[in-house]
């Protein structure tokens, strides 16, 4: 009842109040819980990151370390969820591997689905899924290639032992490089939170009916798996092949995304709060450079893309409507050049994101918000008589 006012797509409707992210799109400005994203991402680990964004403060050297400990404690995942792995075919996309499986978390742990649990209750559920999440993460990757899956190393670091989930074999383990480690660690903080966007919005909503915190997420997975959100580092990387195959003319498809008749889109540009350059699209453009070189790699994408973006800076269509490349338009190439799948990007990014997800379900929960539940404005029929299916 009450006067509804419309905003499709929530363009300027505030959902909550939060005190975890700051996000000033007008000046490019984001921040964690104060610190500007620039210096965590120069500084800090994915792991001191996730600790801020959870608990509100950047740990001591011992709340770390006590931290990460309990993280590795629970990085197996039980023998009967690989069972489930092992019904998909090799051809899934690992992102619905990722939602199916974290959703099952659910039928192992119980206890996660209490509405009233304890602070100890949640914390666990919350290291669990923190500690859980790489696993499958990785093992959604081995079932594509149809390799074994390998178990969690726990004397490595977070990325380190990600790392050597995926690439180490049967026959060969592998060899932790530090650059690569850096990179990933950079970007696993920069995906870290977003404030309200779509995958936040849907962990915040599903979690305020009181579902558990491995429902929230999965929906979450979900939510991201579409291509105007994560599944937009796929698809940047699918673009810029597509380009690089076609001959590389980027004016060609500069022109193809300002036509309305076509439904091609630059991927990897515009955002819907960023209207000047997203600040991770900057890092990373950088990491994208620096990585290459460290590695020795000569990817012919990454000049599409400089000259792709370089196009569209100076184009008035892209300059009037204030698009700017986002987060995802160089970090695909940088995954590439670590050896990651492009079918593994948007579970990348997953990884990134869990921290704050888990985050804002928390915050979500402490505050005690009501059950998230929009309005609409009806534009059906008026009330019809029901006409029998003979006399239609
Ligand atoms: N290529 C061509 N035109 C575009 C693009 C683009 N990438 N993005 C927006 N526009 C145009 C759009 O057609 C519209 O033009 P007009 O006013 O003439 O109708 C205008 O710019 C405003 O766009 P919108 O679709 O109304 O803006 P939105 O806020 O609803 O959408 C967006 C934001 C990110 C979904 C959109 O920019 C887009 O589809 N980008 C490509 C996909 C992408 O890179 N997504 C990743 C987002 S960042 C990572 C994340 O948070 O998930």
């Amino acid at each position: 009842s009450g006067y509804v006012t419309l905003d499709s797509g929530y363009k300027n409707t505030g959902a909550t109040t939060s005190a975890i992210t700051f996000l000033d799109g007008e000046e490019g400005i984001l921040s964690y819980r104060g610190y500007p994203i620039e210096e965590l991402a120069e500084k800090s680990s994915f792991i001191e990151v996730s600790y801020l964004l959870i608990y509100g403060a950047l740990p001591t050297t011992e709340e770390l370390a006590a931290f990460s400990n309990r993280i590795k404690r629970h990085t197996l995942v039980n023998e009967d969820m690989r069972k489930i792995l092992d019904g998909f075919p090799s051809a899934a996309h690992p992102m619905g591997i990722l939602s199916a499986l974290v959703s099952s978390l659910t039928a192992f742990y119980p206890e996660s689905l209490k509405s009233n649990q304890t602070k100890d209750e949640m914390d666990l559920s919350i290291i669990r899924l923190m500690a859980k999440l790489s696993t499958i993460a990785a093992w959604s990757y081995k079932n594509s290639v149809g390799h074994r899956v390998n178990y969690p190393k726990n004397s490595l670091d977070y990325c380190s032992n990600f790392l050597h989930m995926m690439f180490s074999y049967q026959t060969e383990d592998y060899e932790v490089n530090p650059v690569v480690v850096d990179a990933l660690n950079k970007l696993l903080i920069l995906h870290a939170d977003h404030e309200q966007n779509c995958s936040t919005s849907t962990v915040r909503l599903v979690g305020s009916a009181h579902a558990s915190l491995y429902s929230s997420v999965s929906a979450g997975i979900s939510a991201l798996w579409g291509p105007l959100h994560g599944g937009a580092n796929q698809a940047v990387i699918e673009m810029l092949e597509q380009i690089k195959a076609d001959g590389g003319d980027s004016q060609k498809f500069i022109a193809k995304a300002k036509d309305k008749n076509d439904p091609f889109r630059l991927m990897g540009f515009g955002h819907r709060v960023y209207k000047n350059f997203d600040p991770r699209a900057k890092i990373i453009k950088k990491t994208a450079d620096d990585v290459l070189s460290a590695l020795g790699i000569k990817d012919p994408i990454l000049n599409i893309a400089k000259e792709l973006e370089q196009a569209a800076l100076t184009d008035s269509y892209f300059i009037e409507r204030k698009l700017y490349p986002n987060v995802d338009f160089y970090s695909g190439i940088i995954y590439r050049a670590l050896g990651i799948p492009t079918e593994m990007f948007t579970v990348m990014f997953a990884l990134g994101r869990l921290p704050g997800w888990i985050a804002q379900w928390k915050e979500m929960r402490e505050q005690k918000e009501p059950i998230g539940r929009p309005r609409q404005i009806y534009v059906g029929e008026n009330t019809r008589t029901y006409v029998p299916i003979e006399e239609r």
